[in-house]
C-alpha cells in the first residue's frame, strides 16, 4: 500500500483518506486468504506497518492546526482494527461472537455429580453429625499397630484371619508393629483419634478400606466403612443401642426398626450385630431379606478397656497425658459397611458396578 501525502486537510476530506484506509483493512481480515501473523505485520509492524506509515506521513507531517483532527482519526482506525483482530482470535478459539448459526447442535456442558457411594456415605456421616459428632479421617495405607494391635488384634491371633489383609509388599525387614498394610476397616482411624484427642469425643469416620476378597456380585477388594467413636462419662450400651437406632430412623425412615445380636470384635466388649427391619417388605419377609423380615446391618459395640489401655501406652511413648482412664470414661464404637447401604438404597445388585467407571450406570444418579 503506498500512503498518499495529505493536501486537504477538511474534516470532510481527513474522514474520506481514513474510510479508505479503513476499508481495506477491513477487506483484509475478512479475505479467505487472511492470515492473523501477516496482517499484524502488515499494518500494525513497529517498523514498516501501515499504521506506523499513516503516522508518519499524515498526522507528524501535518500543519499544527490540522494535528488533533487527524490524530483522533487515527485513534479511532487503530482502535477498530485491534478490535477487529481481537474479534478473529477469538473466532479461532472457537468462541463464536457473531454470526451465531442457532441451528447447530450446542456444546453442552456435562455437569459432574457426585458417586453413589460418596453420595451415601455423605448422608449417612451427616445423620451424626446431626448429633453432635465431628468426622475424622485417616489413611488407606496403615501399619500393623494401628489397623490390628491397638485394637486389641495380637500377633497370630485368629482373629487376623478374618481381616483378609493385603499387605504392602518388602516389610519382612520391620518390626510387626510397623508392618505397611492396606487398612481392612476404618477402625485404626479410633485409635489415631484417641492420640490426637482427650476425651470427651463424639466422632464419625468414613472412608476406603481394602480386602483380599475374590470380586463378586457382593464382594469388592475395596469397598466403603463409616465408623463411629463416642467417648466419655457415663456412656453405657443403652447409649449406643439408642444411637444407632435413631441413627438408623433418621437414614432410612421412621418406621425402621432395630435389634442386636451378641457378636465379637476384639476392639469392643460386649459385641453386637444390628440388624434393622427390612425396607423392602416392612418385616414382612421377602426375597431380600431372605424371608426373613431383618437385614444385617452393622457390627458395634462398647470400647474394649484393652484399646484404652493401648492408647494410653502409646500417648505415654509419644510424651503424652493418658488420659482415656476407664475408671472415669467409657466408650461405644460402631462401623457399617457403605457399599451394601447404598445398593440397598438404590436398587443395585452387582457392587462391581459402583466401581466400574460406566458412565451408562453413573449417569442414572445424576
Ligand atoms: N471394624 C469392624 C469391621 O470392619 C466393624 C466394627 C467397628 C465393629 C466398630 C465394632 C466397632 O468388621
Amino acid at each position: 500500500m503506498n500512503i498518499p501525502q495529505l493536501t486537504d486537510f477538511s474534516e470532510a476530506s481527513l474522514d474520506a483518506a481514513f474510510a479508505e484506509v479503513r476499508a481495506l483493512a477491513e477487506t483484509a481480515i475478512t479475505a479467505a486468504s487472511f492470515d492473523k501473523e501477516q496482517f499484524r505485520l502488515e499494518w500494525l509492524g513497529r517498523k514498516q506497518g501501515y499504521l506506523g506509515q499513516i503516522s508518519d506521513t499524515w498526522l507528524k507531517a501535518a500543519p499544527v492546526e490540522a494535528k488533533k483532527l487527524i490524530g483522533q482519526r487515527f485513534n479511532a482506525l487503530k482502535q477498530t482494527i485491534e478490535e477487529k483482530l481481537a474479534a478473529e482470535t477469538l473466532l479461532d478459539s472457537g468462541i463464536e461472537i457473531s454470526g451465531l448459526d442457532i441451528t447447530l447442535p450446542g456444546t453442552a456442558q456435562r455437569l459432574g455429580v457426585e458417586h453413589p457411594l460418596v453420595k451415601t456415605m455423605a448422608e449417612i456421616v451427616s445423620v451424626f453429625q446431626r448429633m453432635g459428632y465431628s468426622v475424622g479421617l485417616g489413611p488407606e495405607v496403615e501399619t500393623d499397630f494401628y489397623n490390628f494391635e491397638a485394637l486389641n488384634f495380637p500377633p497370630n491371633h485368629p482373629a487376623r484371619d478374618t481381616q483378609d489383609t493385603l499387605v504392602v509388599d518388602a516389610q519382612d525387614g520391620k518390626p510387626l508393629r510397623d508392618r505397611l498394610l492396606m487398612r481392612t476397616h476404618t477402625s485404626p482411624v479410633q485409635i489415631r483419634s484417641m492420640l490426637e484427642q482427650a476425651p470427651p469425643l463424639r466422632l464419625v469416620i468414613p472412608g476406603k478400606v481394602h480386602r483380599n476378597d475374590a470380586a463378586d456380585a457382593t464382594h469388592s477388594p475395596v469397598f466403603h466403612q463409616v465408623e463411629g467413636l463416642c467417648v466419655d462419662t457415663n456412656i453405657t450400651f443403652s447409649d449406643l443401642k439408642g444411637t444407632l437406632d435413631h441413627a438408623m430412623k433418621a437414614f432410612f425412615g421412621s418406621a425402621v426398626k432395630t435389634r442386636f445380636f451378641p457378636s465379637f470384635f476384639p476392639f469392643t466388649e460386649p459385641s453386637a450385630d444390628v440388624q434393622i427391619s427390612c425396607i423392602f417388605c416392612g418385616g414382612k419377609g421377602c426375597r431380600k431379606c431372605k424371608h426373613s423380615g431383618w437385614i444385617e446391618l452393622l457390627g458395634c459395640g462398647m470400647v474394649d478397656p484393652a484399646v484404652f489401655a493401648s492408647v494410653n501406652q502409646r500417648r505415654i511413648e509419644l510424651g503424652r497425658e493418658p488420659v482415656y482412664d476407664t475408671a472415669r470414661i467409657s466408650g461405644f464404637a460402631f462401623g457399617m459397611g457403605v457399599d451394601r447401604i447404598a445398593m440397598m438404597k438404590y436398587g443395585i445388585s452387582d457392587i462391581g458396578l459402583l466401581y466400574s467407571g460406566d458412565m451408562r450406570f453413573l449417569e442414572q444418579f445424576a
